[in-house]
């Protein structure tokens, strides 16, 4: 039993998240471990990784608007606990007044104005792929839709050549941990080549300014190490995301047919659709915040400079916001708070792109298919930070 406030020695956030990789167990069906977890208390203490844990909604949502008591500025992420970077790697890892002034300059970026210019290539992109698998009748999603889609987009929004989203893919893929077998010193020398092929796009952007986003925040006055910084970020933040968000939405509907079934007959559901893949996925496991002053936190009293992991998975499952059925695929959910693109401040700068790539795929997928049936199991990954899913293979009836 928990006392609130007191630190408590807590087996099971062990169990929920480690710095790097989750047992398989925990992989496959996380989701007993983390009701378990919101049953003790909100907030709890994992004496292993030395922070704290917020399960329930409202604690995750509390911390998420309220910089001055909960910074990102100490790093977003438990390994980075004790690291101290010469500079902000993200805007991520930014708070109040260095936050607000990258948001107000790359904003623009993201205006609806912007996104509505990018619609008719993010469904040529999705046409085109599922273009290439036509003639088969059982194909790998993953690889041949999710992987490459939000990567082509990213391409487009960066305003580089399509066919670099390969080297992109490698790139992201070191960037985030627990996504690759890379050791420390290949993922150093990756990682450098990423910088320098950005800053070489910067500075060819620079002279040639165009309307993708490299231009517009060259014009906003960033510095070259600046865009680049960002240009990561947009790599990692809006590829993993997406693609996992797609690949899990695709084997829930598999798995869910009389919701598939739903969605065909009634289209006007692709918007409640894309929220519950993004509720059910919840892509983003966690991010963290450190807390600024000595504070409260769900009944849990935290230590200036002490670490609050937001698991926005766990949040995503809370019974008290969902009700019974918190653990059900429902299409048609509303109303539906989930937290998958974070809350307050950093909620997710690219939300509205990613809601029209997902539903780009899905209203694709309907159109072509009369069933998706899932051949095997999904294959998921092990990292902590991204639910990822590396390999499903469907088997696809086509439409009449
Ligand atoms: C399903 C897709 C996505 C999910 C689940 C997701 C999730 C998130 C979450 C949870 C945050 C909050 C970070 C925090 O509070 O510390 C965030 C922020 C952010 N996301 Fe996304 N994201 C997605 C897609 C994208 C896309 C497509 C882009 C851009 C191409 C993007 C760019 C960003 C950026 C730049 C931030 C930082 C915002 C800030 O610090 O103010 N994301 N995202």
């Amino acid at each position: 039993m928990n006392t609130p406030g007191r630190r408590v020695h807590e087996p099971l956030t062990e169990a929920v998240l480690t710095d790097g990789f989750l047992a398989g167990e925990i992989v496959d069906n996380p989701w007993q471990h983390l009701e378990a977890l919101r049953a003790v208390a909100a907030v709890s203490w994992n004496e292993v990784g030395g922070y704290w844990i917020a399960s329930h909604h409202r604690e995750v949502q509390q911390a998420s608007v309220d910089p001055a008591r909960f910074c990102s500025g100490q790093g977003i992420l438990t390994f980075e606990i004790g690291h101290q970077y010469p500079a902000p790697p993200t805007m991520m890892h930014t708070d109040p007044p260095d936050h607000t002034r990258y948001r107000t300059l790359v904003a623009p970026a993201f205006r609806p104005s912007a996104m509505k210019a990018l619609q008719p290539h993010i469904e040529a992109h999705a046409q085109r792929l599922y273009d290439s698998f036509a003639t088969r009748s059982v194909v790998d999603l993953v690889h041949e839709l999710t992987v490459p889609f939000p990567l082509l987009v990213i391409c487009e929004l960066l305003g580089v050549p399509a066919d670099e989203w390969e080297k992109f893919y490698l790139w992201s893929e070191v960037s985030v941990p627990g996504a690759s077998n890379h050791t420390a010193e290949e993922k150093l020398v990756i990682q450098g080549e990423m910088v320098r092929y950005l800053l070489g796009v910067v500075a060819h952007k620079k002279l040639h300014p165009s309307d993708d986003v490299f231009s517009i925040l060259a014009a906003a006055g960033l510095t070259d190490f600046e865009i680049a910084m960002f240009a990561v970020q947009l790599l990692t933040a809006g590829n993993e995301t997406v693609r996992n968000t797609m690949s899990a939405g695709l084997v829930a509907l598999a798995q869910n047919l009389d919701q598939w079934q739903r969605l065909r007959a009634d289209r006007s559901l692709i918007g409640s659709a894309a929220e519950e893949m993004l509720r059910w996925s919840s892509s983003v496991i966690y991010f963290m915040r450190t807390a600024v002053t000595d504070t409260e936190l769900g009944g849990a009293h935290i230590a200036a400079g002490e670490h609050v992991v937001l698991h926005y998975a766990s949040a995503n499952r809370d019974e008290s916001v969902f009700g019974p059925t918190a653990h059900q695929f429902d299409i048609a959910r509303s109303p539906n708070p989930h937290l998958g693109f974070g809350f307050g401040a950093h909620y997710c700068i690219g939300a509205a792109l990613a809601r029209q790539e997902i539903a780009v795929v899905l209203n694709e997928a309907l159109d072509r298919y009369e069933s998706i049936e899932l051949v095997g199991n999904a294959q998921r990954t092990r990292s902590s930070i991204i639910a990822g899913i590396s390999n499903a293979e469907f088997a696809l009836t086509p439409a009449s």
